[in-house]
């Protein structure tokens, strides 16, 4: 991921007192790396479990955990902080805290800075889990989200008390990957609460015999990162993703498969109640006609025939299906890109199609990044340079909403 666009942005980090607070030093650490300033501001609680000199020292910023530290009364420093940041995180966000934000307390330094902060803000909530499923918490919670504010987490996993459950603070991983989405695209829109999205990733892999088959070089990460960003924006995701090396994003139902037959079954399974669908994977188009049981052996054999067979279209099946969702597909192409999406996005009775040329070092299939041109059934263009995949994913979702609240006018 490019790290330049972010250079000299500001972050004003809040760590409230939570022992997920030392996976804090590593969401700091991340975010410097991508040239992000950040400042830290603790909760004297904070302080327990983590001391304001590891965050001074990884921040590289004096660490404020008091309304009345230091500076002159003019300074007023928590407007000063708000002023500066360009994003306010809060992580670990205790429920205690989450509680404040959703009420507009303001009673230390953290809390004030947050009342007073107009910036973007991204919560990591993290407590147990029977206080996160507290009909309270999910209230205030729910207040954030309807103020802006994103939610990322929290993953379900092992608690501080030993227990198993939701409350666990989101990895460092996925709340830096929120907190660059913020920086690069600001507020996160929940325009999918309450939707179902279904996601196909990766490539298939066709079995010739036990031991060998035929896959593509797709690595999963452009339909991962569509995830990621649905769940962001609080769809309920299934990602149906052949073999891949990826971690899926937190939160989503996870649903590996390896064939195309296979990928064909699970969403069908899945996509009656689906709002969305989109169609990412790079599906094996043909498939060995018999699959050996034993592995196969060369013998004096010079060559080797394999009857191949059609897999199912799955993009296609779903277009005419009763109850179609709305429906994106890709087109990857080694030329004539527009004319070839326009043609599939007819013939499999898409609404939306992403194109994108094949070729070039790390773009497109199996790279790091993406170039694609968006097409729609309106006639709609929209053109995306170059970009990292999980840019590239926000500006699908972001083309997928505008579509769809024209169309619902
Ligand atoms: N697709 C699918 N099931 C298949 C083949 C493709 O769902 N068996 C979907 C892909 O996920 C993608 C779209 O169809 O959204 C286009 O895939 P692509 O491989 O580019 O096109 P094909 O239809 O396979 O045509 P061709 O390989 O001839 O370009």
């Amino acid at each position: 991921m490019s790290s330049s666009s972010l250079q000299g942005k500001r972050v004003v980090l809040v760590v409230t007192g939570g022992i997920a607070a030392y996976k804090t030093c590593e969401v700091v650490r991340r975010l410097r790396d991508h040239g992000v300033e950040v400042r830290i501001a603790m909760t004297t609680a904070a302080t327990r479990f983590v001391a304001p000199l590891t965050f001074a020292a990884l921040s590289g910023q004096p660490v404020v955990t008091s309304l009345f530290e230091g500076g002159s009364p003019e300074e007023i420093p928590h407007v000063r902080w708000a002023e500066w940041a360009d994003m306010l995180c809060v992580a670990p966000a205790t429920a205690d805290f989450v509680a404040k934000m959703a009420h507009g307390v303001a009673d230390d330094f953290a809390s004030t800075l947050s009342l007073a902060n107009a910036a973007p803000t991204l919560v990591a909530p993290a407590m147990e889990d029977d206080m996160y499923r507290h009909p309270a918490v999910q209230r205030n919670i729910a207040t954030l989200t309807g103020d802006g504010v994103a939610i990322v987490g929290p993953a379900t996993g092992s608690l501080a008390s030993g227990r198993t459950g939701p409350g666990r603070m989101s990895e460092p991983d996925e709340i830096v990957a929120a907190a660059l989405r913020v920086l690069r695209h600001g507020v996160i829109a929940a325009d999918l609460e309450g939707q179902h999205v279904v996601i196909t990733a990766g490539p298939t892999y066709e079995a010739l015999d036990p031991v060998r088959g035929f896959t593509n070089r797709s690595s999963g990460r452009m339909g991962f990162e569509l995830a990621r960003e649905a769940r962001w924006r609080g769809a309920r995701v299934t990602l149906v993703a052949g073999p891949t090396s990826l971690v899926p994003p937190a939160g989503v139902r996870y649903q590996p498969v390896r064939s195309a037959g296979e990928m064909h079954e699970a969403v069908r399974s899945v996509a009656a109640d689906a709002e969305v669908a989109i169609m990412c994977a790079a599906v094996c188009d043909f498939t060995p006609a018999e699959p050996a049981d034993a592995k196969l052996k060369k013998g004096a054999r010079d060559r080797i025939d394999i009857p191949m067979v059609r897999t199912a279209d799955i993009l296609a099946s779903l277009g005419t299906s009763a109850e179609r969702p709305f429906l994106v597909g890709f087109a990857a192409e080694s030329s004539g890109l527009r004319e070839h999406a326009v043609e599939k996005m007819e013939c499999k009775n898409c609404d939306m199609i992403v194109g994108n040329l094949i070729g070039g070092a790390d773009v497109g299939m199996g790279g790091h990044e993406n170039e694609v041109v968006i097409l729609d059934r309106q006639g709609g263009e929209q053109q995306v340079g170059r970009s990292s995949k999980a840019d590239v994913a926000t500006r699908i979702w972001n083309a997928i909403a505008r579509f769809r609240e024209q169309a619902s006018r």
